[in-house]
């Protein structure tokens, strides 16, 4: 293995912005590049860790046309809110860029002037799929129909997804048009062809090479020898679509390049904006053009072909002719799938959960660690919630967390929260060191071969035995029978919270920030690095901050609360919140009167399923409020509720009772309905500002 590399270029795979992040995306490629990047980081390595969002494509186009908008409002919605998804699950990228930015527009454009230039792509007419009612070429996920080789239904024009067969639109069997539904006819065109075969022998002997060099996993090299063993083929590089980044070759301006070849330039591209952003707009080259940069690229299973082969041949296409030469992934480490409670995770079905869902019931690192120790590294795994509660409670919090608890608590309750003296080591503590001294090094190595699952694993192995070494030294006896051992041990014990700290900080880096605060360390864990898990550094009388819980159980309510949640018909596609109304001003909203109003009657109108009559007191006044929360509340369930009222509101007659205000409550659009409520008592007619 060629180890004595300069810098770690980390990309993980561009997602498409047409959609929320679910937890089959982190499972794929996102988590496991994140352990990647961190503890790269804490070897004190100089890492550069890259993603952004892949905006063209037929995948953004019909997500725009099913919902009737632009490609540009899809983008625009889901960019953001998958980057501040990114952010609260934890992903410590260097930049988070978007391929429709001028910048990587010109980007993608350069090479394919460059391939251009140098007669690498070969214009040719070809037959292709034609709606005459859409009028339109059928680019991609435009058309589907049965895929020739695994004759599922589903195909695509451009991959199978059941097969994952990159697939040519015209080999598909009884296609039809995705809009209209009609059968499309074969008609002309032009497009630009990107030579694959010609790189074929170059690709094999490239991937030989960096797998014995870097070892790559099974799976992807099952995938590569199925592609060589059919033969690689001349691919379209342009489409027929006004979305993406244009054709930069005179006459073909109306075409596009097709997203997979601007897309993964796109790693390219947020190198450059990072670059830019910190004014060293030459540095992305320190990363991209040195050969003593090691790149990897993670990615889901789906995309191995884009990545180990079209990348790959369109980068020895560049190094070919300039000198300016690009490395190529070092390694490509691609995982399988994920299931949700037994099935696919699938966007049309509306079937899996949100990661931003999923964060509104559960903090980050429970969901990091659950999904780590089942990662689909060799095949597919799945995500059970009683799975993950058991995981939390068993393994994180028991095992874990409950050593650090009781080590912190143990020395703030009889050391006055001060390290106590090492003394002299015996046997039962030699062997703890024996363990802890070997850990960096053996879960180091896992990590270093994309084995995280397993990394994980050595750690809590580690964790498990600083537990029973605490029970075995039985401290809460030694205390008063032999206070030098009760000393030795906690001295220890507090050694191996620290190991613990820096050991699990890829997996659960806010959980381990947590310890290191405990810790009251004045060094960070990154000036200390990953080594030193291996070394006792707290010095004895070093005073540790007051304990806290570090985590929580899962109780069986939370998860049936989420369950609740995703039976609610919120496990569904995206894109249902309401257009938001327009601005106002802060004196515009200033003429509502909010007061908080506890309902001290109430009952249900007569003849009417929907209404509930309310008196409701607002400091020394009382209110008639007519309400349509019957389907959502019994009247017997309200009376004593603190709600928030719009007191200023014209009285209205509603089935012939006066409504003197109205009562706040949040609905969702498939009629899901919450009261407005308060977070503490406090005293009504307060006004809510
Ligand atoms: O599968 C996807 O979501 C693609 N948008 C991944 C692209 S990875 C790279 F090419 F940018
Ligand atoms: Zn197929």
């Amino acid at each position: 293995m060629k180890s004595n590399f300069e810098r770690i270029l980390i990309t993980a795979a561009l997602p498409y912005a047409n959609g929320f992040l679910h937890l089959g995306h982190l499972a794929g490629a996102y988590l496991p590049a994140d352990i990647y990047a961190r503890y790269q980081r804490l070897k004190k390595r100089n890492v550069l860790f890259l993603c952004g969002s892949d905006e063209h494509g037929v995948a953004i186009t019909v997500s725009a046309e099913k919902e009737k908008t632009t490609p540009v409002k899809i983008i625009d919605r889901y960019h953001p809110a998958n980057k501040t998804t990114f952010e609260e699950f934890g992903m410590s990228f260097d930049n988070y860029s978007r391929t429709s930015l001028p910048l990587h527009h010109e980007n993608a454009k350069e090479f394919f002037k460059e391939f251009h230039h140098h007669h690498i792509l070969i214009d040719k007419k070809e037959q292709q799929l034609y709606c005459l009612k859409d009028k339109m070429f059928l680019a991609d996920r435009y058309v589907e129909g049965t895929c020739p080789k695994c004759k599922s239904a589903q195909a695509r024009g451009d991959q199978c997804e059941n097969c994952g067969t990159w697939l040519d639109q015209t080999e598909l069997i009884e296609p039809k048009c995705k809009l209209c539904g009609s059968t499309p006819v074969v008609k002309e065109t032009t497009h630009w062809y990107f030579p694959l075969g010609r790189y074929q022998e170059r690709l094999e002997k490239y991937i030989d090479e960096r797998n014995k060099r870097d070892g790559w996993k099974e799976n992807v090299l099952r995938y590569c020898e199925g592609w060589f063993k059919d033969g690689l083929k001349d691919r379209a590089v342009t489409r027929d679509l006004d979305w993406g980044v244009r054709v930069p070759v005179k006459g073909y301006e109306d075409k596009v390049i097709y997203v997979w070849f601007d897309a993964v330039l796109g790693y390219i591209s947020s190198a450059k904006e990072w670059a830019a952003n910190i004014g060293r707009p030459e540095e992305w080259r320190t990363y991209w053009q040195n050969n003593d940069s090691k790149y990897v690229a993670f990615i889901g299973k789906d995309n191995v072909v884009f990545h180990c082969i079209v990348f790959p041949a369109m980068l020895m296409a560049w190094n070919d002719s300039n000198p300016d030469n690009f490395v190529l992934p070092e390694n490509v480490p691609a995982n399988e799938f994920l299931n949700f409670e037994g099935q696919k995770f699938s966007k049309s079905r509306g079937w899996g959960i949100d990661v931003q869902d999923f964060l509104k019931f559960f903090p980050a690192d429970m969901l990091r660690y659950a999904l780590a120790v089942n990662l689909p590294e060799t095949r597919d795994s799945d995500f059970y919630l009683k799975d993950f509660q058991a995981r939390i409670n068993n393994e994180l919090a028991d095992i874990a967390g409950n050593f650090i608890n009781r080590t912190i608590a143990f020395i703030d309750k009889n050391y006055d929260g001060k390290v106590p003296d090492k003394g002299e080591f015996h046997k039962l503590d030699e062997e703890i060191i024996e363990i802890v001294k070997k850990a960096p090094a053996a879960i180091g190595s896992l990590f270093e071969h994309y084995s995280f699952r397993e990394g994980l694993m050595e750690t809590m192995n580690l964790s498990r035995a600083a537990n029973k070494y605490f029970n075995d030294s039985e401290p809460w006896k030694t205390l008063k029978t032999d206070p030098k051992r009760c000393s030795t041990t906690l001295y220890i014990a507090v050694q191996l919270v620290r190991s613990l700290a820096i050991l699990l900080e890829p997996v659960v880096p806010g959980t381990s920030k947590r310890i290191w605060s405990l810790l009251n360390l004045d060094t960070t864990m990154k000036d200390e690095g990953w080594d030193s898990a291996s070394e006792f550094r707290i010095e004895e009388g070093h005073k540790l901050s007051k304990p806290e819980i570090l985590i929580n159980k899962i109780e069986d309510k939370k998860i049936d609360e989420i369950l609740k949640f995703l039976e609610g018909g919120n496990n569904k596609t995206e894109g249902q919140m309401p257009p938001l109304k327009p601005v106002i001003t802060i004196n515009d909203f200033q003429k509502i009167d909010l007061r908080v109003g506890r309902i001290i009657e109430a009952e249900k109108v007569p003849k009417s399923t929907k209404l509930v009559k309310l008196q409701v007191e607002i400091g020394n006044e009382k209110r008639q409020v007519v309400a349509g929360i019957a389907h959502h509340y019994k009247p017997e369930d309200l009376t004593g509720k603190l709600v928030v009222i719009v007191a200023n509101l014209q009285p209205a007659k509603l089935m012939g009772y006066e409504s003197q205000g109205m009562i706040l409550a949040a609905s969702t659009e498939t009629g899901e309905l919450t009261l407005v409520g308060l977070q503490s008592d406090i005293s009504t007619g307060s006004a809510v500002k």
